[in-house]
């Protein structure tokens, strides 16, 4: 579905991607880990047209999305949720829902697609007529995932869903990603909370100072040793958990 090929990325003088290939199948939830400043959201911009490669190829359903607008390459079916999730505050969580379905993939699915995105997080449902900024982090986490559902994504990417939610919340994005994937959206899923992300995926990339540095099933790299040791580090969150732990299991919402 996805293939990226040797791409390198420099912001002015400073490389960010020093030659990146990896490949995503159609169905796959992809995990893509590294420690900060490995070039996890840098990869993500790439792909979503928001940074410009200085080379390498990227190739989605068969042909190259290089030299593509942002708006085109959500046309194509690539939807992006950055981090931070940058909702409007002041516009209502419907409001901010219906922002998501711009573009010719979403014409005429808008409210099937808010009905399915209510019945998944009916806390959006209750609040819809609330302005986003009063959500909670968590809500608005929600919020970001539902208005990127609005715009049919083929291949869904996100960057760092988990970041600064209580365990109790990420345990409701990780059901809300496991329900996308069992959907048939194709995910791309950047984390830094490694054991989560690998837990969930079937195949791992490790990101290392631009480059990637391992790739094999979540599993393998969820159970290697060498990959905490060297790469990932020893974090509260993957301490808490240790390698050999078996992966999380998740059940539909
Ligand atoms: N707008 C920018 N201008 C200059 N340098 C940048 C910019 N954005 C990122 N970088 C640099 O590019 C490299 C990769 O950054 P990137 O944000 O892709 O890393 P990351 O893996 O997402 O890190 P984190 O886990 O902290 O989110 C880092 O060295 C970073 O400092
Ligand atoms: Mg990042």
């Amino acid at each position: 579905m996805l293939r990226v090929s040797n791409l390198h990325v420099a912001y002015g003088q400073v490389p960010a991607l020093r030659g990146i290939s990896l490949e995503i199948q159609p169905g796959e939830l992809v995990a893509l880990v590294g420690a900060n400043g490995a070039g996890k959201s840098t990869t993500l911009k790439v792909l979503s047209g928001l940074v410009t490669p200085q080379s390498g190829a990227i190739e989605f359903l068969g042909q190259s999305i290089v030299g593509l607008s942002a708006n085109q390459i959500v046309e194509r079916g690539i939807i992006h949720v950055p981090e931070g999730r940058r909702i409007f505050p002041k516009l209502t969580v419907e409001q901010n829902l219906d922002v998501g379905a711009h573009g010719g993939r979403a014409r005429g699915k808008e409210k099937a697609t808010r009905e399915e995105v209510y019945a998944l997080f009916p806390r959006l449902h209750e609040r819809r007529k609330q302005p986003g900024g009063a959500l909670s982090g968590g809500e608005q986490q929600m919020l970001a995932f539902g208005r990127a559902m609005m715009a049919q994504p083929l291949l869904l990417m996100l960057d760092e869903p988990s970041l600064g939610l209580a365990p109790i919340i990420v345990e409701e994005v990780a059901r809300a990603i496991e329900h996308f994937r069992q959907t048939g959206v194709t995910i791309l899923l950047v984390e830094q909370n490694a054991s989560l992300a690998l837990g969930m995926a079937s195949r791992g990339y490790v990101m290392e100072t631009g480059r990637i540095v391992l790739a094999d099933t979540g599993e393998s790299l969820l159970d290697n040793p060498q990959v905490w040791a060297s790469y990932l580090g020893q974090d509260p969150e993957i301490s808490d958990e240790p390698p050999a732990a078996p992966a999380p299991q998740l059940s539909l919402v």
